[in-house]
């Protein structure tokens, strides 16, 4: 390595906390991004965080397409937006198979235009031990929770790379973190969301793509009826309106990555330094918990 390399290298870590820690003050932030004329696709938009987002997106002018498998709740969260004057496309889609993904692009780009903004966020979740959970259940964990992404992202990113604008949005969790108990499919598909994120960030700034964003959020339990009597020791369960908020914030700034609770992240840190035993004392004490399944495998 040359010596101006180092010299380079040592400017830009130091500028890079610099600007940081100078956006902590409002005056130094750049104003949040506008996304009025941009088209939304969430995926996952007739129930929970999904819904709301697609909301939130169409408060602010933007054009909101919501897919979901459950065509009751996609139609009602349209008709939520069309109430308020809001512009929204609905479309019916099981995101677990790629062929559907693909019918749905096609129809999207034919009938409203290009994807600015992709929200990936229809999930689905099982809680049971590894050996209860069938086959299809695991596999349909990888095909909603991480596949999906990537098949909605190759649709969609072309466009937004030829004219080097666009968001990836991507809902991760904390079980894309750190594991837990009976989510051993649910965590791994999330960790594969995170790694996803990280990595196509990277790649796109290397690519010198950068107008096109990635974030990725990461919630504890939220009160989506997602997972049942959800419950830790010292940790809130979040509201879906908390969690979008937190969310719009992220994309409107183009923050890649938030942890709800935030200081999740210093936690990490801070448990990493601990000898493992002591990581497992401190897992048990805050003890993410929800009622298992009912169903077993036979
Ligand atoms: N609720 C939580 O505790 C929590 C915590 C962390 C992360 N998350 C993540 O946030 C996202 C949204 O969760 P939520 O709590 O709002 O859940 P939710 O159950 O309220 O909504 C999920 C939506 O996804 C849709 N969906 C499921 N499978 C689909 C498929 N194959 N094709 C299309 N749509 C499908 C459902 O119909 C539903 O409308 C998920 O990715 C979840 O993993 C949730």
């Amino acid at each position: 390595m040359a010596f101006t390399d180092l010299i380079m290298f040592l400017a830009r870590f130091v500028s890079s906390i610099l600007v940081s820690i100078a956006r902590l003050v409002p005056f130094f932030r750049p104003p949040p991004k506008e996304v009025k004329g941009e088209i939304v696709l969430v995926t996952g938009a007739g129930h929970g965080m999904g819904r709301l987002t697609a909301i939130e997106f169409a408060k602010l002018g933007a054009t909101v397409i919501v897919a979901d498998i459950n065509e009751v709740g996609n139609n009602e969260t349209a008709g939520i937006i069309r109430e308020f004057g809001g512009k929204v496309f609905a479309f019916i889609c099981d995101v677990s198979k790629k062929d559907n993904i693909t019918r749905l692009s096609e129809e999207i780009r034919h009938e409203v235009g290009d994807v600015t903004m992709l929200v990936n966020n229809a999930g689905v979740i099982n809680v049971a031990d590894i050996l209860s959970v069938t086959d299809e259940r695991i596999q349909r964990t990888f095909d909603v929770n991480i596949l999906a992404h990537f098949w909605m992202v190759r649709e969609f990113l072309p466009a937004m790379k030829k004219n080097n604008h666009g968001h990836i949005v991507a809902l991760a969790s904390q079980g894309g973190l750190e594991g837990g108990p009976f989510m051993t499919d649910y965590c791994s598909s999330k960790f594969a969301v995170v790694g996803m994120c990280e990595a196509l960030r990277r790649e796109l700034r290397w690519q010198k793509c950068d107008g096109v964003h990635v974030t990725y959020i990461c919630p504890l339990f939220v009160d989506t009826g997602f997972v049942r009597n959800p419950s830790s020791t010292g940790i809130k369960i979040y509201t879906p309106q908390e969690v979008v908020d937190e969310l719009m914030i992220a994309v409107l700034n183009n923050i890649p990555c938030v942890t709800l609770p935030k200081l999740h992240r210093l936690s990490m840190f801070v448990k990493s330094l601990m000898p493992f035993a002591t990581q497992e004392v401190v897992f048990d004490f805050i003890g993410p918990r929800c009622e298992l399944d009912k169903t077993k495998r036979k």
